[in-house]
C-alpha cells in the first residue's frame, strides 16, 4: 500500500532555496520550500508580486535551478543533473504555457506546437501530423500555417497549450496563462485546462486572479518564498485518473533544437526585463 501511494507521487521538493546574491544582496526567492504533487492534482498559485511563484515554477520546469534543496521528479532526483539531461527531461515529461505565449515569431503554428517532439523519436512528419491533431483540438485547423502574429491572443494562447500537450507530458505547468487575456478568451482557455486535467493531467498553474481557483483541487498561498496556505478543495482518492500513452522509440533528431532553445530564451528574456 506503501508502495503505490508514493507511485502517485509525481514532484516531491524538500528544502528547496532560490538564493540571489551574496551579502548585503542576498535575498531569497524561495526559502526551505516543501512541496509534494500527486499526479492528477490541479494545483493554482497564489501570492503577492514577487513572492516567489514564477521561480518555482521555472524551478520544477527545470529552466532554473535552485541554490539547494532537493527535487525529485518521479522518484529521481534532478536537482544536479546536467543542462543537457534537463533539457531531454523537459521535453519529455513537462509542457509550458507562459502568460505571453512565447511561440516562435517566424515558424508556422504548426511548428511551433511541433517543437516539443524533437526528443521523442518521431520523424518529422509525424511530428506534424501530432501537431496537427493538437492544434484540431483547439480548432484551428484552418491556420496551420498562419504566423503567430496573424492570430488573436486567445488563439496564440491555444496554440501555446496545443504545444504544451503534444508530447503528453506528464505535467503542465502554466505561468498566469490567461493574464494577457480578456475574459471571454480566458474563460475558453481555462476550459481547455479544464478538460486536459480531468483526463488525468497534472497542473500546476500561477494565477493572479482568485475567481480561477474553481478549477483548481488544490489551491497554495505563497508569501515570502514560502508557503503561506495549502488547501485541498478535492481529496486525492477523487482526484482524476491518468491516462498514460506510451511512446514508441525511433531515433531521428531533425534541427529545430535552436527553436526550442529559442522559444526558452524569449521566457528567460520576458523575465529579465521585468
Ligand atoms: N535574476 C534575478 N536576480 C535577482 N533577483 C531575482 C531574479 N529573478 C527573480 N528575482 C527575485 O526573486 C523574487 C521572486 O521573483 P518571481 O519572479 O518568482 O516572483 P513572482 O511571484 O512570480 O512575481 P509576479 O507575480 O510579479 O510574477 C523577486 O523578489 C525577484 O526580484
Ligand atoms: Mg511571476
Amino acid at each position: 500500500m506503501e508502495q503505490k501511494v508514493s507511485e502517485n507521487v509525481l514532484i516531491e521538493l524538500k528544502g528547496l532555496t532560490k538564493r540571489y546574491g551574496y551579502g548585503d544582496t542576498e535575498s531569497f526567492a524561495l526559502k526551505d520550500f516543501n512541496l509534494s504533487v500527486k499526479r492528477g492534482e490541479f494545483i493554482m498559485i497564489m501570492g503577492p508580486s514577487g513572492c516567489g511563484k514564477t521561480t518555482l515554477l521555472d524551478i520544477i520546469g527545470l529552466l532554473d535551478r535552485a541554490s539547494y534543496g532537493e527535487y525529485y521528479l518521479n522518484g529521481e532526483n534532478v536537482a544536479g543533473i546536467s543542462a543537457r539531461r534537463q533539457a531531454r527531461l523537459r521535453a519529455k515529461k513537462i509542457g509550458f504555457i507562459f502568460q505571453n505565449f512565447n511561440l516562435i515569431d517566424d515558424l508556422p503554428i504548426i511548428e511551433n506546437v511541433s517543437l516539443p517532439l524533437i526528443y521523442s523519436g518521431y520523424s518529422k512528419t509525424s511530428r506534424l501530423k501530432k501537431a496537427s491533431t493538437a492544434l484540431k483540438r483547439f480548432h484551428l485547423e484552418e491556420r496551420e500555417y498562419y504566423l503567430p502574429y496573424q492570430l488573436s491572443g486567445g488563439q496564440q494562447q491555444r496554440v501555446a497549450i496545443a504545444r504544451a500537450i503534444v508530447s503528453d507530458p506528464e505535467i503542465i505547468l502554466a505561468d498566469e496563462p490567461t493574464g494577457n487575456l480578456d475574459s471571454r478568451s480566458s474563460h475558453i482557455v481555462m476550459e481547455e485546462l479544464k478538460a486536459i486535467h480531468e483526463e488525468g493531467n497534472t497542473i500546476i498553474m500561477v494565477t493572479h486572479n482568485p475567481a480561477l481557483t474553481v478549477y483548481a483541487t488544490r489551491v497554495i498561498n505563497m508569501l515570502d518564498g514560502q508557503i503561506d496556505t495549502d488547501i485541498k478543495t478535492v481529496a486525492d482518492a477523487n482526484l482524476p485518473q491518468p491516462i498514460s500513452v506510451k511512446i514508441k522509440k525511433k531515433k531521428d533528431n531533425f534541427a529545430s533544437l535552436e527553436d526550442v532553445g529559442k522559444s526558452l530564451k524569449k521566457h528567460k528574456k520576458s523575465r529579465r526585463k521585468k
